[in-house]
């Protein structure tokens, strides 16, 4: 179990250390040690979400040690995280939302720190250097806040009558913990969640121990594989948690609300170590060490959809439908390979998400319903609502999940099938997420391996159905 820090002791303590260090970066920096350290941007430059992300570090692990009472709703949570610096640094910003930052310290030495919007900048006592390794500390507290996206939907911390949820995607991570919230920098986890005594708090990855002391139980869940910090979760409330393994042996953590558990999810729950397997056959070897699902229990229209939150996907129930649907579990499992593992360098490369996805679950339901592909595709190609915008090219930030980026990303995979023949189409289902395990690509390099798939020019395939803005005459 992680052990809380306290930056300030370490700080006093450290202030003669801290003199030298300053003096010896200066000597460092008038010797040729390179040019005046700078700001590291606010923003990565996405084109969707400029803000989203900061530049001038890359973040290797996030160490977040979090207390919740359900009661009031407060979250009080200490932050490490672990960074390397891309360049020579001044200054750095983490998103957050929110909250009360109560103290920062970088390498064990009290920063500077300014909040404007959801930017906190932190100014280390002492400038950093490109290629050093950094930790960095903030201690905050806070009721956390509900985002609402350019389209409407909301992420962030959603509270729940018996606890809470944290879902992120697109931007919504920076509602509980700071960091860099873009998809481009994963990094692994140690969560530890500690919630009254009696609620589970369920995270991604393995659960690495639980601890009671007066009242509380604390959960540590650790994710060794990196992760994107709009793919973290946690769960908290009253869950029925079951422990199993998949036929090909993935060790599963499956958590569902009572509330929630109507037959039909129960029903689809059962299915999911085959689908979890029939999936590995087509996409390769599960990527992560652990799997799962959690399902909660929200009231109706406050979430509104599913997430493939890594390792172990989110289904809010309403009570109304079933929480779990079999489609939705096949498309939110895939997306552990196709989101999860291979993740989009940026916000526009989300088709590679949910276009898969949606192929995956016409896969499916060919193979185990009799659902012709081709009809599947047919349906997604009368769609009027699917030629808004190439898929490639969201026009804008309340576009990214809008039904061109599912259904004619699925087409552009539906049109290389064809295009590729079943032989190396398989190829590329495998290829693909092992092309770039645990790591991020862009539509480019989506391209380009294609291309390296074939003798055949797939460059009108892809002006057509990927960046093309008109309905071709047919599939
Ligand atoms: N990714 C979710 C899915 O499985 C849908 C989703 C939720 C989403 N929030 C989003 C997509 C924000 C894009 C942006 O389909
Ligand atoms: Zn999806």
């Amino acid at each position: 179990m992680p052990l809380r820090r306290t930056a300030p002791r370490a700080a006093r303590r450290l202030l003669p250390a801290c003199l030298a260090g300053a003096l010896l970066a200066c000597l460092l920096s008038c010797s040729g040690g390179g040019g005046t350290p700078t700001a590291g941007a606010r923003g990565v430059g996405d084109r969707l979400f400029p803000g989203a992300g900061n530049g001038g570090y890359d973040v290797t692990h996030y160490g977040l040690d979090l207390s919740y009472d359900p009661g009031s709703g407060r979250l009080a949570g200490t932050a490490v995280i672990t960074a390397t610096a891309t360049q020579d640094l001044s200054r750095f910003t983490l998103d957050l939302a929110g909250m009360t930052v109560t103290e920062v310290g970088v390498d064990g030495r009290t920063a500077g720190t300014g909040r404007s919007g959801t930017e906190l900048t932190v100014r280390p006592a002492r400038e950093l250097r490109r290629g050093a390794r950094f930790e960095t500390t903030v201690a905050y507290t806070g009721v956390p806040r509900l985002l609402t996206d350019p389209d409407g939907s909301h992420e962030g911390w959603f509270r729940t009558d018996d606890g809470a949820l944290a879902l992120g995607e697109p931007v919504g991570s920076m509602a509980w913990f700071p960091g860099n919230d873009h998809p481009s920098d994963k990094a692994a986890f140690d969560v530890t969640v500690s919630v009254p005594s009696g609620l589970t708090a369920v995270s991604n990855g393995d659960l690495a121990g639980t601890r009671t002391a007066a009242g509380r139980t604390a959960f540590h869940w650790r994710s060794t594989a990196p992760m994107a910090t709009y793919l973290a979760t946690v769960g908290i409330g009253h869950f029925t948690v079951t422990r199993s393994r998949s036929p090909r042996g993935v060790p599963l953590y499956v958590a569902v609300d009572p509330r929630s558990d109507d037959p039909q999810t129960a029903a689809a729950l059962r299915r999911l170590p085959d689908i979890l397997d029939w999936e590995s056959g087509h996409f390769g070897a599960y990527p992560f060490g652990s799997a799962g699902a959690v399902v909660d229990h929200l009231p109706a229209g406050t979430v509104g959809y599913a997430l493939e939150t890594q390792t172990r996907p989110v289904f809010p129930g309403d009570g109304e439908g079933p929480a779990v649907d079999v489609p939705t579990l096949v498309h939110e499992l895939s997306h552990q390979w196709f989101g999860d593992s291979v993740t989009p360098s940026s916000w526009q490369d989300m088709w590679l998400n949910e276009g898969f996805a949606t192929y995956a679950t016409w896969m499916w339901q060919e193979q185990q319903d009799g659902v012709p592909l081709s009809r599947s595709a047919a349906t997604a190609f009368a769609d009027p609502a699917a030629w808004a915008f190439p898929p490639a090219k969201p026009p804008t930030a309340a576009d990214v999940s809008a039904q061109p980026v599912y259904g004619r990303g699925a087409l552009v995979l539906y049109e290389l099938h064809q295009a590729l023949g079943d032989a190396a189409f398989a190829r590329l289902l495998r290829g693909w997420p092992a092309a770039h395990f645990h790591g991020n690509a862009s539509t480019a390099d989506f391209t380009a391996y294609c291309a390296g798939l074939t003798t055949r020019d797939l460059a009108p395939l892809f002006a057509t159905w990927l960046y093309g803005k008109a309905r071709p005459a047919h599939l």
